[in-house]
């Protein structure tokens, strides 16, 4: 090789390294698009869109006919037309992943036979090697141990339920009795959350019974709360002290409280049926947990002889941080430290939308020989009967053989190490360019949505909580063509709480499927609105603010400024 050619070479390789700047790459993205969609943008299919919603021109197209839909819809980002959207729709990460051309390959090869079907078997054995041997089915057990589901929340549903039946009640002094005179803020929390489940049942009508169970978390998802409440179980979420102070510096944020769950797994254990850990913690910004974290959860709980159970929705998104930024961990491979981290629990259960790499899935895994089938021996059995009356034999869940290939496919891709790379970097490239824009935003950025920290979005500027302008602001975004989501004050009805609180506007990246391109042009018109942000007005609820997962359903109006 000559010297300029070896010049070269050293110069590209140099390159390579490189990180990025803002506007500026250095690295390709580790795969390349095998097909793509169009945007439904036909004058045929605008006309009759138009036709459709009544709104006059195509709300794809024209601004005013998508502030015109955007009112229809009661400013509910949940609402609005997915397929009018000409920017990046946000709303979430869960099932909007593109699949791999080997993905769609298993699907063409799937089994649709009832029941045990090829997929079924190929799918528990990857269970096996991404988690570790001792989660798969073992053929020879007598009892089902693995439950596939439709989605995460549908195995929640199924978990919290059949565990609430198992619970006795007998000799188990409601809550607000046995901590009455207790004090400390944990304490204070816990007494929140049951008035805050009392409030609920009366305004739906429902008989109320003092709780006497509750499930501590680092946070849990709103659908987990949602089943756990449902169950007559208060949920609480134990943020770690960094993640409160908004501790920039803090890699692991998504941690637990290790001394509040100490604290309370010391005072009241017979009252903790389970304890559970969400990777990544979602509802605190996607921030990841620490490897140590949950050892020292598996300790504390092990003494207690309480199970352990993990959200594992975004499970090899979180081994990525550990990896990175976990001493001892940086030459580890992530699969090995994806087995390590499913070694510390009694059961997880998981959404395969996320870290599946698919567009429907989830499921339920619990350890044969772990503490939960000791400490609740008919459960499994119980679980068994569930699942076939609600979504049909555990080995298929409610999904079609092609899913359950799908997914056994989509788990031996998500823990490539260049995927992962790929893929949070994005995310924070993301986070980086709102961040340059002065947009105050949860940092260091999670591994697959950036939060805008709405309380300082609005600092300065006149905003009550029962303004609800985080709502205002995805209406906007939503007219500026872009779907984003409230995760703050209305979603999780913070309203008069006191800081810290997880007050966010959530912009969650699907896998695999926009470009750099792409985002970028959400963070200009997020740009946009911050710096006119004293213009965004009030909204008024025009109807289901007193609902369960209000956010859902509710429909809201901008009210006129006073000037
Ligand atoms: N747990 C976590 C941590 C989640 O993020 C989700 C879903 C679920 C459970 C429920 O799973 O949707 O399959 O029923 N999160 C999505 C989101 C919806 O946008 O964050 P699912």
């Amino acid at each position: 090789m000559t010297d300029d050619v070896l010049f070269f070479c050293q110069e590209f390789e140099a390159l390579a390294g490189r990180r990025d700047e803002p506007g500026r790459y250095y690295q390709n993205r580790a795969y390349r698009n095998a097909s793509v969609s169009f945007r439904n943008s036909t004058r045929h299919n605008c006309q009759k869109a138009a036709a459709l919603l009544g709104t006059d021109g195509c709300p794809l197209h024209s601004i005013t006919a998508r502030a015109e839909l955007v009112t229809k819809v009661g400013l509910n980002p949940f609402l609005f037309p997915a397929h009018l959207l000409p920017g990046c729709d946000l709303l979430s990460d869960s099932g909007t992943t593109t699949m791999t051309v080997e993905q769609w390959a298993q699907l063409l090869l799937g089994d649709e036979a009832y029941g045990s079907n090829e997929g079924y078997f190929e799918l528990n054995e990857q269970f096996g090697v991404t988690f570790g041997e001792v989660w798969q089915q073992r053929f020879d057990a007598p009892l089902q141990t693995v439950f596939i589901f439709h989605q995460g929340r549908a195995a929640e549903h199924a978990l919290f339920f059949n565990l609430a039946r198992s619970l006795k009640v007998e000799g188990l002094k409601p809550l607000r009795q046995r901590l009455a005179g207790k004090t400390g803020d944990v304490y204070a929390r816990i007494l929140a959350e049951i008035e805050r489940m009392e409030r609920r049942v009366y305004a739906s009508g429902q008989k109320w019974e003092e709780p006497v169970y509750l499930i501590p978390s680092n946070g849990h998802f709103d659908t987990t709360e949602a089943n756990i409440a449902a169950s007559n179980i208060i949920p609480l979420n134990l943020n770690c002290v960094e993640h409160r102070n908004n501790d920039e510096k803090f890699p692991f944020r998504g941690n637990i409280n290790l001394v509040e769950l100490g604290e309370l797994l010391n005072t009241i254990p017979e009252h903790i049926p389970l304890v559970y850990l969400t990777i990544t913690n979602n509802t605190g910004g996607g921030q990841p947990v620490a490897m140590a974290n949950i050892r020292t959860v598996r300790r504390l709980t092990a003494e207690k002889r309480v199970p352990f159970f993990l959200d594992a929705c975004r499970f090899a998104e979180n081994a990525w941080f550990i990896q990175q930024r976990e001493p001892g961990y940086q030459g580890r491979e992530i699969k090995e430290i994806v087995r390590e981290i499913f070694s510390e629990i009694d059961g997880f259960h998981i959404s395969l939308k996320k870290d599946g790499l698919v567009n429907i899935g989830g499921a339920l895994l619990i350890r044969a020989d772990g503490l939960f089938v000791q400490r609740y021996p008919g459960l499994l059995e119980q679980l068994t009967d569930y699942q076939i009356l609600t979504e049909g034999h555990p080995t298929y869940g409610g999904l079609a053989g092609r899913d359950l290939k799908a997914i056994a496919e989509g788990l031996r891709t998500v823990v490539n190490p260049e995927y992962l790379a790929s893929r949070i970097g994005q995310v924070q490239r993301f986070a980086e360019r709102l961040s340059a824009s002065g947009v105050p935003i949860i940092k260091p950025a999670g591994g697959h949505a950036v939060y805008i920290d709405i309380d300082r979005f609005f600092a300065g500027i006149s905003n009550e909580d029962t303004d609800y302008k985080g709502v205002a602001f995805v209406a906007l975004l939503l007219i500026a063509g872009h779907r984003l989501c409230e995760l703050g004050v209305y979603a999780f009805e913070l309203e008069g709480r006191k800081p810290p609180r997880n007050n966010f506007v959530r912009a969650a990246i699907p896998r695999l499927t926009y470009e750099a391109q792409d985002l970028f042009a959400t963070a200009e018109a997020i740009r946009l609105i911050y710096e006119h942000r004293e213009r965004i007005p009030a909204v008024e609820v025009l109807s289901g603010k007193d609902l369960a997962l209000r956010h859902f359903k509710s429909r809201f109006k901008f009210k006129q400024q006073k000037v």
